[in-house]
């Protein structure tokens, strides 16, 4: 299958990265977060995704939070997160980076997501730092046992990325023979900075997007389409 001139089939590769971001999950129904009816268009980050508008009003915080958990528990995997799965079951060498928090690629079946921007399943003591799963919705109750608010586990705006996955993801990439980058704007840093490990070794590389982003020239193949149908014709 040759799609816009890209003839290379994902199954001939041995290690490949898969990263992603909110473009991954737009097919399910869930918003991507600067496009056209954008989560951060509609709702300001500073008030509703950082430390310091938690530590202001944390039910404000949460209700968001709660908000984004139902719309995503409303929502199925789709096909693109699909074929990632199979790919990754079909070969544990695959790695899936993502900066989605919506966990649709475990729903899909991935058994490892570096989840560079935390989760909205996972929930940690703002006091004491236990990190637990969650999957309740409206998650209740918003406070730990020690009296302290649960906090959603989510890298936001000011917060430091977990150094642990970001080292992770920094050797996936060092090791890759194909880079698939999906459904990301390139905008957020450092995540956005994590392609040219392998841009840097001269591996293959792809980017699947409707647009073009600022990073599109740096691609093997840069692909103008959705991810479902992009990914399970390059499959
Ligand atoms: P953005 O909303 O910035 O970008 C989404 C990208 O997906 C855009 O480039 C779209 O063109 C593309 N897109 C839309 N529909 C698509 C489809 N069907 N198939 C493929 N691509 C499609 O989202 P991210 O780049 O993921 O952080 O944003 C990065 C981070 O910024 C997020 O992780 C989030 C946000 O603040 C946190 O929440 C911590």
């Amino acid at each position: 299958m040759d799609v816009n001139g890209c003839n290379i089939r994902l199954r001939d590769f041995n290690r490949i990265v898969f990263f992603t971001g909110a473009g991954l999950s737009a097919e399910s129904g869930i918003p991507t977060y600067r496009g056209r009816g954008g989560v951060w268009h509609q709702y300001n980050y500073e008030e509703f995704a950082c430390q310091m508008a938690f530590d202001r009003d944390p039910e404000k915080v949460w209700d968001f939070h709660d908000v984004r958990r139902a719309r995503v528990a409303a929502c199925e995997p789709n096909l693109a997160h699909r074929v990632i799965a199979e790919a990754q079951q079909g070969n544990p060498r695959t790695a899936v980076i993502t900066q989605n928090i919506d966990g649709l690629l475990q729903r899909a079946g991935c058994r490892s997501v570096v989840e560079l921007h935390g989760s909205l399943w996972r929930v940690r003591c703002s006091r004491e730092g236990i990190v637990r799963e969650d999957f309740s919705v409206p998650f209740r109750p918003r406070r730990c046992s020690c009296g302290a608010y649960w906090r959603p586990d989510i890298v936001w705006f000011g917060d430091m990325l977990d150094s642990g996955f970001l080292e992770a993801a920094m050797k996936a990439l060092s090791e890759c023979d194909l880079l698939v980058t999906i459904g990301t704007s390139a905008v957020v840093y450092p995540a956005a900075d994590l392609p040219h490990y392998a841009f840097a070794r001269g591996v293959p590389s792809i980017e699947i997007n409707p647009e073009l982003t600022i990073v599109s020239h740096l691609y093997t193949y840069s692909l103008r389409g959705k991810a479902s149908e992009t990914l399970a014709a390059l499959w």
